[in-house]
């Protein structure tokens, strides 16, 4: 397993109401593959359980990679995080997790989708992604759209938002209806429900599909079994598997698990 190392905050920024964008220096960017994770650590002893926190870009060269993730609450370890300035460090381990296959999406039409707090790891798998159409499809609460000129820069962009202002008012899957978008392959992560909704879009149309199921994440490390979800997968007795989100995912093909 991995070793925990403190990594050194290059810098941070708050990017949208209560979402903070943090570079940090560290061993993990070498080998960090899009749709992993790293868990990050509090330097107050009482919170001894890490956070998950999605990688949203990776920077091989300088040897760093940037976090962007949403505050929970007053007094949590994401709270903590965030005040977090250039020059501090920060206990993680990383990369973790299987990550999205990138290779599969080969000569097709993809789209990429991500909702609320999924949608910082897209940035990252648009970057990578080889494939003969990328579309880029995201939701948001309002008009607060963050990473949406990066994600500009990185293919074709439709973006949802609940409340209208931007986009298609709605979610990811009416922003699709709405422009009348098709794929042969989707990538996704998200909230729960959203990602339902995707996989049965994708079972009902043949489409080929991976989920990240990272928002169901406690501790990231195996730890506390909070992310266990049922798999289709049977043994020999007929006997379901579970699987651990943080340790089998948090990417799955769609018609693996049940959500
Ligand atoms: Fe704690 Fe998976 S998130 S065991």
């Amino acid at each position: 397993s991995k070793k925990k190392e403190n990594a050194q905050v290059i810098s941070q920024e708050r990017i949208a109401q209560g979402i903070y964008s943090m570079w940090i220096k560290t061993e993990a960017a070498a080998e960090a593959k899009p749709g992993q994770f790293i868990s990050m650590y509090t330097n107050d002893g009482s919170k001894l359980l890490p956070r998950p926190i999605s990688i949203c870009e990776i920077d091989k060269e300088n040897g760093s990679l940037r976090v962007v993730y949403r505050v929970t609450g007053e007094n949590t370890g994401t709270e903590e995080f965030s005040r977090l300035n250039a020059g501090d460090t920060i206990p993680v381990i990383g990369p973790l997790g299987n990550g999205f296959p990138t290779e599969k999406a080969a000569g097709k039409r993809v789209f990429l989708m991500g909702g609320g707090i999924g949608v910082p790891p897209i940035l990252e798998l648009a970057k990578q992604m080889e494939c003969e159409k990328k579309q880029i499809v995201v939701g948001y609460r309002d008009a607060e759209t963050f990473l949406r000129e990066e994600f500009e820069q990185n293919g074709e962009v439709y973006i949802s938002t609940e409340d209208g202002s931007v986009g298609t008012k709605g979610n990811v899957m009416d922003a699709i209806r709405e422009n009348t978008l098709e794929a042969d392959i989707i990538y996704a992560c998200g909230p729960t429900p959203m990602l339902r909704a995707i996989k049965s879009y994708a079972e009902e149309n043949g489409i080929e599909c991976y989920i990240s199921l990272e928002e169901r994440m406690a501790c990231g490390i195996g730890a506390c079994l909070a992310c266990v979800c049922q798999s289709k997968e049977k043994d020999h007795h007929s006997n379901v598997h579970n699987k651990r989100i943080c340790k089998d995912g948090p990417v799955f093909l769609s018609t693996e698990v049940e959500i």
